[in-house]
């Protein structure tokens, strides 16, 4: 990398507290890999070196957001926290209406309940997995129309967040058209490899929701992200802040569901934030029976302080701007290394194309789930597999009968948690897997739950 490109791509920040991490022989990750079934969900984090499994909730906070955790207001309705969060949202989104909720997914449901009745749909780029639940869990069904260029791994298209225009259109003409309980955009899409979704795509989502009547609500987690791929990305946006293009996304929509355990740069965290005043008040009678008063949703004071001052610095510039720089650095390191991963490089993650790295593993041997392992074998990494163990098809006895389309893993990337330095140890423990491949074994499923599979599911080397 250039030195010019370092002088504008540096970290806005040092670090003030630290937290050591630990290092395991080869021999410990051997024994603790068994023990826990071969599921890394069953490790405990005390035996991880570099932890990434996920960018939720595993941010680190800043001094400004200690500082206002310490002034958290504790009362039980109308705190002064509550006040300071909800403007800050209301400022970020220009929703009236806000409704704080202790994560995202409490917030799904809240909302699906009174937006979805049984038998409707719901339509997305690509609906998260809880979001799926949730939807699923409504009575109603969930339906993923992500464009065509999200499909093709290589495609280094700007936006393969975009929802597919023609197939949305075409659903909403036809015979299922009056299903349609809303349009729910997840910015950026997750599911498929952390893709932007434009804004012209976003519009034209609002357009086609206009004209058919249909509810249109952004799953923002990572707004931040989203704007800031947005401002590198699309002309007409280059000369606006990350700020003025998240809310001109929020303005779009009618409503929205937000994690603030990503973007909100806080452990916990989420909100709901709508126009519609009848909506508002179903859903905040469901809030007050079973999150808690609507003016702390579930949550400490000391979580909304640091939340309304997280949502304010997640959309600083040189913030956004370092924290793409350093994951598209690392996508370039493994690039060098012969290690694909999904292109173009999103900002919170990058999945690796395990299938492609490991060709002598067949999927019902599961190559992304061995790299994963490999991964925490060789270097006490941990991480997440998308492939066949998380959405493939099994039988009675745990064999695998409907591989998944793509053998990805997800390296998710915390928040202002690692350097640049620990990037390029991931680097380089992938590349000695590169090196020599064939040396990364199979697996075999021992025993899977029904649901949710890959929380609990053990393996065993094949
Ligand atoms: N929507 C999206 C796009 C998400 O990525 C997540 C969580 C949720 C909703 C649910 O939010 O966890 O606060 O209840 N994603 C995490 C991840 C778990 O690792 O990607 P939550």
């Amino acid at each position: 990398m250039q030195p010019a490109d370092r002088r504008t791509t540096l970290p806005p920040y040092r670090i003030k507290v630290v937290e050591p991490i630990p290092f395991l022989t080869a021999d410990e990750r051997r024994a603790a890999l068994a023990d826990a079934g071969y599921n890394p969900f069953n490790l405990r984090a005390d035996q991880i070196t570099i932890d990434l499994l996920s960018d939720s909730g595993t941010g680190a906070t800043s001094t400004l957001q200690e500082a206002a955790a310490a002034l958290g207001d504790e009362s039980y309705a109308g705190a002064r926290s509550w006040f300071r969060f909800r403007d800050e949202i209301r400022d970020l989104t220009g929703y009236p209406h806000v409704l704080p909720v202790h994560q995202g997914r409490a917030g799904e449901r809240i909302l699906f309940g009174d937006l979805l009745k049984p038998g409707q749909i719901s339509i997305s780029n690509t609906h998260f997995d809880t979001t799926h639940a949730n939807v699923v869990l409504a009575g109603a069904q969930a339906v993923n129309l992500p464009c065509a260029a999200a499909t093709d791994l290589d495609d280094d298209a700007p936006f393969k967040g975009d929802i597919d225009l023609d197939a949305l259109e075409r659903t909403l003409t036809g015979p299922d058209g009056h299903r349609v309980g809303v349009v729910l955009m997840t910015i950026t899409n997750n599911g498929l490899g952390a893709q932007p979704v434009s804004m012209a795509n976003l519009t034209a989502v609002r357009d086609l929701c206009r004209r058919f009547d249909v509810p249109f609500f952004l799953d923002a987690a990572r707004f931040a992200e989203n704007a800031w791929l947005v401002s590198q990305r699309e002309e007409a946006y280059r000369d606006k802040t990350p700020r003025e293009i998240a809310r001109a996304a929020f303005d779009l929509a009618d409503g929205c569901v937000i994690s603030l355990k990503k973007d909100g740069l806080s452990a916990i965290g989420g909100v709901i934030g709508l126009r519609d005043e009848a909506r508002y008040a179903a859903c905040e009678a469901n809030l007050i029976a079973t999150e808690g008063f609507s003016t702390y949703g579930g949550l400490a004071g000391h979580d909304l302080e640091r939340l309304a001052q997280g949502v304010r610095e997640v959309l600083e510039p040189a913030y956004l701007r370092s924290r793409a720089a350093s994951t598209a650095r690392l996508a370039r390191l493994l690039a060098d290394a012969g290690v694909a991963t999904v292109a173009p490089a999103g900002i919170h993650a990058l999945y690796l194309n395990a299938g492609r790295l490991l060709p002598h593993l067949a999927p019902h041997q599961f190559p992304g789930h061995a790299l994963g392992c490999q991964l925490f074998l060789d270097g006490g990494i941990r991480c997440a597999e998308l492939g066949s163990l998380y959405l493939g098809g099994l039988d009675d006895a745990h064999q695998l009968v409907t591989p998944a389309p793509f053998e990805l893993v997800r390296l998710a990337i915390p928040r202002r948690v690692y350097t640049d330095a620990h990037l390029e140890y991931v680097a380089e423990v992938l590349a000695d897997i590169a090196k020599d491949p064939q040396r990364v074994g199979g697996y075999r499923i021992v025993s899977a739950p029904p649901l949710l599979r890959h929380f609990k599911v053990r393996l065993a080397p094949a």
